[in-house]
């Protein structure tokens, strides 16, 4: 049990949370505290990111911290998650955009250091550059954590329902409830991307940490069924189940269902 009234440790791997501020902290916390153990050892701290609504609040805190607590990024090496394909970094909608925005444009990572897919690459080329991306994660010696939200079907990165468990990083359809969920940010419909680049279910299940951050209401349904139903590719999250480094990090509404 932690000393903190807002927040619960549960069995399995689960962190409850007061509420969506709550549980950003706490996920700001964990990886503040992986960057400085790093830092202590010399070594690089090798984030997996991902973008979304979910993690705002985690790197505001992050951004928080760097500017009022000295806390640097200057041993942090980022590989995010995915990308829409195709798309234009200096996209509004694109992730690199997005990362900047929200963190990168804040701290003193290293441009060098940080790692999007580029989704403007041309069609032949994807194949070859997905597996350079790969192999850069490996080059590193893997990801020591990934921070992961979780989609309304499922899918962790855009790791769709159907997606098997031993994938890398590869162009992906993207399902028709994801395309509906980044409609506000696209404006409608027809300008979503049909694809994405995503690293692989593999690639994730690999991190040495894996904290899956989930916030609000509409998060509970698919939340019960990762954590509590059948292990299938058709809820790709549910995979998490068998990993012990994984930890679930949920406010009261996304774990209402629990
Ligand atoms: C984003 C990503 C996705 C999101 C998921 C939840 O890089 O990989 O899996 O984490 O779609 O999105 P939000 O946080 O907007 O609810």
């Amino acid at each position: 049990m932690s000393n903190n009234p807002n927040r619960t440790s549960c069995a399995r791997n689960l962190t409850l949370c007061a509420n969506a501020e709550q549980a950003s902290l706490y996920v700001a916390e964990q990886i503040a505290e992986l960057i400085q153990e790093q830092q202590k050892l010399g070594k690089p701290a090798v984030l997996g990111l991902a973008t979304g609504n979910t993690p705002k609040i985690v790197y505001q805190e992050l951004i928080r911290m760097h500017q009022h607590e000295g806390l640097s990024f200057h041993n942090v090496v980022s590989f995010n998650l995915d990308e829409y394909y195709p798309i234009y970094p200096e996209d509004d909608q694109s992730y690199t955009y997005f990362m900047r925005k929200y963190l990168f444009g804040h701290i003193d990572i290293q441009p060098h250091n940080i790692h999007i897919p580029h989704a403007d690459c041309p069609a032949d080329a994807i194949a070859q550059y997905c597996k350079d991306y790969e192999d850069k994660i490996k080059a590193f010696g893997g990801l020591d954590l990934q921070l992961l939200g979780i989609g309304r079907n499922g899918h962790i990165g855009f790791n769709e329902p159907g997606s098997s468990f031993e994938s890398t990083t590869r162009l992906v359809d993207l399902h028709p409830l994801t395309r509906k969920d980044a409609q506000n940010d696209f404006g409608t419909i027809d300008k979503v991307p049909h694809h994405a680049i995503s690293i692989g279910i593999q690639t994730i299940t690999q991190s040495k940490k894996i904290l899956l951050l989930a916030l609000g209401a509409n998060k509970s349904t698919i939340i019960s069924q990762a954590l509590k139903g059948k292990i299938s590719t058709e809820v790709p999250a549910s995979i998490l189940q068998t990993l012990p480094q994984v930890e679930y990090v949920l406010d009261r509404d996304a774990a209402a269902l629990i």
